[in-house]
């Protein structure tokens, strides 16, 4: 018995469900998820019958809100943290033209032929008689043991009928670490002109899920192999490929940037620097030159890549606000921590990056030392050597930075109260006697040696 279904919602589905005379099924990512350890609050019932009727009948048994979509044929409810959709179990096929299906009622099985991949299309029943019995006609067990995404009908019947799964496959492959039947990424190649109909939102969505992942690089590496980086991230597309002149190659920053990424995210959980490491080097193309004394050279890249940034998110319609100034700021210094380390590391170099750089400066490190991907050992070394003296400088110049916004523990109100005086000139002196012996490191910056010399000073000018 399956223990997550032993609970009062998918109990009383099932009694709804009996006093209907229809079949439901928990179907989907809940059951997949289910498998993979990775509980979920989400449930999908199918239904052979009306999926609304139903919902309506668990709605008034649980006392919960119901949300209807009469034009999908769906419904929704949230009990106690869990949000359930219903649905007719049907067999679909669709208008070429556009994401939207032509539905019919049909059967639990014509509704997990028409899911995208075996892995999604394994159900639960709900049914008294087998209840919580895996109904899996199309081996997504087999797949998910085995770690493969594969389509339930032919691939190329599949991701024609929802073009989004070309992508969705990738994302899943990414996240899960399962690898693409052949046949499946020969279909998703020869299917890529479908692209055109998805929503640019649903492919950023995607893109997200795939900057999320563990190693977020695999999603990349397969978009490429199918062709469809051109179709929706063409600027990183063109980072591809490696020209030699005189023999002297430079790295191909596609690759290069796809390694920067992974090393980001095993340091961070922020999709906004992940997206940074994706696109910190994007301005290479329109700035490589091949110089005959010195070799490849990209003088400007930081500069130029950050101002790609808007056009990109454009294009993918991502949110043009702080979070996208934010990966311009990393994409525009992200050589400043470099050139400090290659540089003699000054203080006052190290000060300006502090004061541009400002609150994000993790962040900023982060990604400059995900971006050492050198080969030669000795090198990254000596990189990793100098990384520290800068951390190490930071935190002095800080600690410096904290005396020069330094905020004086004897204020006038005190002097005032303590030698019952008025405000005058004597009180001015006392305070700045108290803050050039702070600042020459003469006693501390506390309040009770502060206090001390404050009496000391004041005895010699007679108070
Ligand atoms: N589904 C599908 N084709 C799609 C989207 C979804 O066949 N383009 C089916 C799959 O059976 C999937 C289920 O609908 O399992 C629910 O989809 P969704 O909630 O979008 O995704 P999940 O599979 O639950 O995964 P995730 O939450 O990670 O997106």
């Amino acid at each position: 018995m399956i223990e997550a279904l032993n609970n009062k919602i998918f109990r009383i589905v099932s009694q709804q469900a009996l006093l209907q005379g229809v079949r439901a099924y928990v179907i989907g990512g809940y059951v997949r998820d289910y498998f993979l350890q990775r509980p979920s609050n989400d449930v999908d019932i199918v239904v052979e019958g009306s999926g609304i009727a139903l919902a309506e009948a668990v709605a008034n048994a649980l006392h919960c809100k119901l949300s209807v979509f009469k034009n999908f044929g769906t419904a929704m409810l949230k009990y106690k943290g869990t949000e359930l959709e219903f649905v007719g179990a049907r067999k679909e096929s669709y208008d070429r033209t556009s994401r939207k299906p032509i539905v019919e009622d049909g059967s639990l099985e014509d509704d997990q032929l028409r899911r995208d991949f075996t892995i999604n299309a394994m159900a639960f029943s709900l049914q008294d008689e087998d209840y919580g019995e895996l109904v899996d006609p199309f081996g997504g067990i087999r797949d998910l043991n085995a770690g493969i995404i594969r389509t339930p009908l032919d691939p190329d019947t599949t991701y024609s009928d929802d073009p989004l799964r070309m992508i969705r496959a990738i994302r899943f492959a990414t996240q899960l670490g399962f690898s693409i039947v052949p046949e499946s990424l020969d279909s998703i190649k020869r299917n890529k002109y479908r692209l055109d109909i998805l929503s640019r939102e649903r492919i950023a969505e995607e893109l997200h899920k795939i900057l999320m992942s563990p190693t977020p690089s695999i999603g990349f590496v397969l978009f490429d192999k199918c062709d469809l980086l051109d179709a929706f991230l063409p600027a990183l597309s063109n980072l591809k490929g490696v020209e030699t002149m005189e023999g002297r190659g430079h790295k191909d920053n596609f690759l290069h940037s796809l390694q920067v990424l992974d090393n980001v995210a095993q340091a961070s959980d922020n999709i906004w620097l992940r997206w940074a490491a994706l696109l910190h080097d994007i301005g290479k193309p329109a700035t490589k030159k091949w110089e005959a004394t010195i070799g490849w050279t990209f003088h400007n890249h930081d500069f130029i890549g950050s101002k790609m940034i808007p056009g990109i998110f454009k294009e993918l319609k991502m949110p043009l606000n702080e979070k996208m100034k934010f990966v311009q700021k990393m994409v525009l210094l992200h050589l400043r921590p470099i050139a400090l380390v290659t540089d003699e590391v000054t203080d006052s170099a190290v000060r300006r990056l502090l004061f541009d750089a400002g609150d994000d400066i993790d962040d900023l490190m982060i990604l400059c030392k995900a971006d050492i991907t050198s080969k030669n050992d000795r090198k990254v070394e000596n990189f990793k050597h100098n990384y520290e003296i800068v951390q190490q400088k930071m935190v002095e110049v800080e600690e410096i930075d904290r005396l020069r916004n330094f905020q004086n523990p004897i204020t006038g109100e005190i002097i005032m109260q303590r030698f019952n005086i008025p405000p005058c000139n004597t009180i001015g002196v006392i305070k700045e006697y108290i803050k050039n012996a702070i600042l020459d490191g003469v006693i501390p910056n506390d309040y009770d040696a502060a206090y001390r010399l404050m009496e000391k000073k004041a005895a010699e000018l007679g108070l």
